[in-house]
């Protein structure tokens, strides 16, 4: 059996990665969380039920709890951190802490043990955004895009700075304890159970009172199904190609956050008239990855279309659904 760790099991991408490694029952998953964010419900349950799966409840900041998880790990997904908007402007700091500490933490554990086949770290696109905001870097962005923060003192960038550390910790941690690594750069995922923090479940929220709200409305993203973000993380943790690289997860599909707004209540089958704001201080105006990488070295094809996504999504938020 292949023993599997994964680090913010009980929150959004580190769930469906879980959930789809579990299925296999040749791996033995162990899903670790301290619920900062993620939620034991009973999705999570159901998870952690089955034979296959162990779960810990630690918190990745103390490294005295980190000593004490499993040694014989042959693969770790880490995908713990404190992720969400509204969170990198009302508790940056606990921001930073968590999004630092775990990694180093974890790569000086198992890093002198020498069973890690692979370390799979999240890195995301906010550790560019400025980048592309300033200097007018291309959109679709690749990996080899230049990191950097535009203000460090807007408490917004204390999540991109943060998970740029994480990417340079990989890089340097991996290469000195000599571990094959890859950093997934994930661009907007989203699907159930992913807070409420981020703009698809804030609208939706919103939505449940009749409000129509959206802010930023004429930035673009794209969004990724959860689903097609964990296989492709997990393809890319089994790929030879993708050891030791930077590889970006995301959709090349380019839209405003108002066409999105439009398309959620498509989706949803909601009616009404949105009030749309402007975006919030250091937002950033654009963004969309390249993953002419991620084809080539997985075989990446998503699965899930937007519209196919937002209906599974806005399920789970509007009527209380339990499934994910
Ligand atoms: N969701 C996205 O679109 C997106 C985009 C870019 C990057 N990422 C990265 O992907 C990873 C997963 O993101 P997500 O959206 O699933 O986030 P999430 O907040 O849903 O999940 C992270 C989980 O980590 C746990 N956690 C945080 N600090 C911890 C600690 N000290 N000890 C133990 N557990 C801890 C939280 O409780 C939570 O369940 C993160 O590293 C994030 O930075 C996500």
């Amino acid at each position: 059996m292949s023993k599997i760790l994964v680090t913010g099991a009980a929150g959004f991408l580190g769930f469906f990665i879980a959930r789809q490694l579990a299925s296999d029952p040749n791996n033995l998953v162990v899903c670790v969380d301290n619920f900062i964010r993620g939620e034991n419900d009973s999705l999570y349950q159901e998870l952690t039920s089955r034979e296959n799966v162990q779960a810990i409840t630690a918190d990745l900041n103390d490294s005295a709890a980190v000593a004490l998880l499993p040694d014989d790990i042959e693969i770790i997904f880490h995908m713990a951190a404190l992720n969400g908007t509204q969170n990198f402007y009302e508790r940056p700091f606990e921001v930073v802490r968590c999004c630092t500490l775990p990694t180093m933490h974890l790569i000086e554990k198992y890093g002198p043990l020498n069973t890690l086949k692979r370390w799979i770290y999240a890195g995301t696109s906010e550790a560019y955004a400025s980048t592309v905001t300033r200097f007018g870097w291309e959109v679709p962005t690749a990996e080899n895009v230049p990191l950097g923060i535009d203000d460090i003192f807007n408490s917004r960038w204390s999540y991109g700075a943060s998970k740029m550390h994480g990417e340079i910790a990989t890089v340097n941690g991996c290469r000195h304890f000599d571990i094959p690594f890859t950093v997934v750069r994930f661009h907007n995922a989203y699907g159930p159970r992913m807070g409420d923090k981020h703009v698809i479940p804030d609208f939706l929220v919103r939505a449940r009172s009749g409000v129509f709200e959206l802010f930023g409305h004429e930035d673009t993203r794209s969004f990724i199904y959860a689903e097609d973000a964990a296989k492709a993380t997990i393809a890319l943790g089994y790929a030879d190609g993708a050891k030791d690289q930077v590889v970006n997860v995301g959709s090349e599909d380019e839209m405003t956050i108002r066409d999105l707004g439009y398309a959620i209540m498509k989706a949803a089958n909601l009616e009404g008239e949105i009030v749309l704001h402007p975006s919030p201080k250091g937002s950033v105006k654009r963004r969309a990855p390249n993953i002419s990488l991620l084809r080539q070295i997985a075989g990446y094809e998503p699965e899930w279309t937007l519209e196919e996504g937002l209906k599974k999504t806005a399920a789970y938020y509007l009527q209380d659904s339990e499934e994910a």
